[in-house]
């Protein structure tokens, strides 16, 4: 029975929820696993919140068959999950067979219960044996990520329709190269450029080396992250402090994936740092501008920018190149880990997108919201605040649908509460909780509350 007043989504309207590996699986010894970047960096002292790691976080090498029970109770057809290098290739080149048989049955599991695997081939858990090699700063990187991708393919390209090559290369590259605070742990500019044009040069290697080996039916895409720039005055000078922060953070990967190279202004504004252009050889455009069958958009929150009186004062936002500009603190509402809640720059960011793509569909790889969960004597969850920020997120989407924007999906951050990278496991994104000493799940409200909106394919009125 659909009422008047409800938002409809598009029929066949992808939804999901999405987690990653480091995150959720634990077991980072298993099976032969090798160590990861985010092992080493969680090791050292003052990097991750009082050294927490990922083991076991939610212990799902282990208990894959109950959280797989779990999407299929909420209804999900579609569970975005990623694999680990490191427990495919240990040493970053040669296949571990038992780390492919985990995801192999993960996948099988899922199918068996009519759920959609999508598979990220990279969260940002390179093995420590290819960093020790000098990890995104060497070109060589590319090669080795399109084997891998390749490997992985060849066990699960049968089963697995939606392949996604890196996750949010921003912060691979740019928190793990930029300001340090993502493994390896790096803080300089220069290098943070180098790292990010091999992060992309490494996702057209992959995309041509699956390209070949993919069916009919099989998609490929990327998932980027994206934060809107919101300035207070609409002058000239407040216009091009959002530009350099929107040239950098919502350009910088998209435009060359799209086939249109680094955005003009964007290399004026990093020239100073002499690195990018030097990075790039003749032929690596075109490498990386292999057609994709979506973009995965990430969205959080939007960014409020200002402009500096000297176009060239460095900037207080650590992002390479940046200056003339500073980011003012985020503005109430926020969520626990202090980001803004500003649904409508949602809705803008997706019409940006629509425009910007010229016809390449979008699918919201992620979206969701860290608040302070407690389980009630009862046993329920009553995150009002994460139902609050989901149903005026998901109303975002619908407005930008309704304005015409080819939204293909929308993935949920995050099934489950995990591995908050820098925060340790302080901040809770999941729509299930879980009690990290009992590894017990719980669903929470907003969990009942998406289910209900996946179940209708619509949002209450
Ligand atoms: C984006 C990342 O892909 C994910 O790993 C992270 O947990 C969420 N943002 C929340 O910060």
């Amino acid at each position: 029975m659909t009422r008047g007043d409800e938002r409809r989504f598009p029929e066949g309207f992808l939804w999901g929820a999405a987690t990653a590996a480091y995150q959720i699986e634990g077991a980072t010894t298993a099976d032969g696993r090798g160590a990861s970047i985010w092992d080493t960096f969680c090791a050292e002292p003052g990097k991750v919140h009082e050294r927490h790691n990922g083991d076991p976080a939610c212990d799902h090498y282990s208990r894959y068959e109950q959280d797989v029970e779990l999407i299929g109770r909420l209804g999900l057809p579609v569970y975005r999950f990623s694999t680990a290098w490191p427990r495919v290739m240990p040493d970053g080149r040669t296949v571990e067979r038992r780390g492919l048989d985990f995801y192999d049955r993960l996948v099988d599991t899922l199918l068996g219960r009519g759920i959609d695997p999508m598979v990220t081939l990279y969260h940002w858990d390179l093995p420590q044996a290819l960093e020790d090699e000098g990890g995104w700063l060497e070109r060589d990187i590319a090669a080795r990520f399109a084997d891998y991708a390749s490997a992985v393919h060849e066990a699960l390209g049968d089963r697995v329709d939606h392949w996604t090559t890196l996750n949010e290369p921003f912060c691979s590259a740019f928190l793990g190269y930029g300001n340090g605070v993502h493994a390896p742990g790096i803080s300089d500019h220069r290098l943070a450029l180098v790292a990010a044009h091999h992060h992309l040069l490494a996702h057209g290697t992959a995309m041509r080396a699956l390209r070949e080996r993919s069916r009919p039916g099989q998609q490929l895409s990327i998932v980027l992250n994206f934060s809107p720039a919101l300035a207070d005055v609409d002058d000239a000078a407040h216009r091009d402090a959002a530009r350099r922060f929107d040239a950098v953070h919502n350009r910088f990967f998209l435009d060359p994936v799209l086939g249109r190279g680094y955005p003009a202004d964007l290399l004026a504004d990093v020239a100073h740092l002499d690195a990018l252009e030097p990075a790039v050889r003749a032929g690596d455009l075109e490498t990386i501008a292999q057609p994709v069958d979506w973009i995965g958009v990430n969205y959080y929150a939007p960014t409020r920018t200002t402009p500096l009186d000297d176009p060239t004062a460095a900037s207080n936002c650590p992002l390479p190149g940046l200056r003339g500009m500073d980011v003012l603190p985020p503005r109430a509402p926020l969520t626990s880990i202090g980001w803004e809640q500003h649904p409508p720059s949602f809705t803008d960011l997706l019409v940006w997108l629509g425009e910007h793509c010229g016809g390449v569909p979008l699918i919201v790889a992620e979206n969701g919201a860290a608040f302070e969960d407690t389980v009630d004597p009862d046993g329920a969850v009553r995150d009002a605040d994460r139902v609050r920020y989901f149903a005026e997120h998901l109303g975002a989407v619908h407005e930008a649908i309704r304005r015409g924007v080819d939204v293909r999906g929308y993935l949920a951050w995050s099934l489950l509460d995990n591995f908050e990278w820098s925060f340790g496991y302080t901040q809770r994104f999941g729509i299930v909780h879980v009690d990290f000493a009992t590894q017990r799940r719980t669903v929470k409200d907003s969990g009942h509350f998406f289910a209900d909106v996946v179940a209708r394919n619509a949002l209450p009125g």
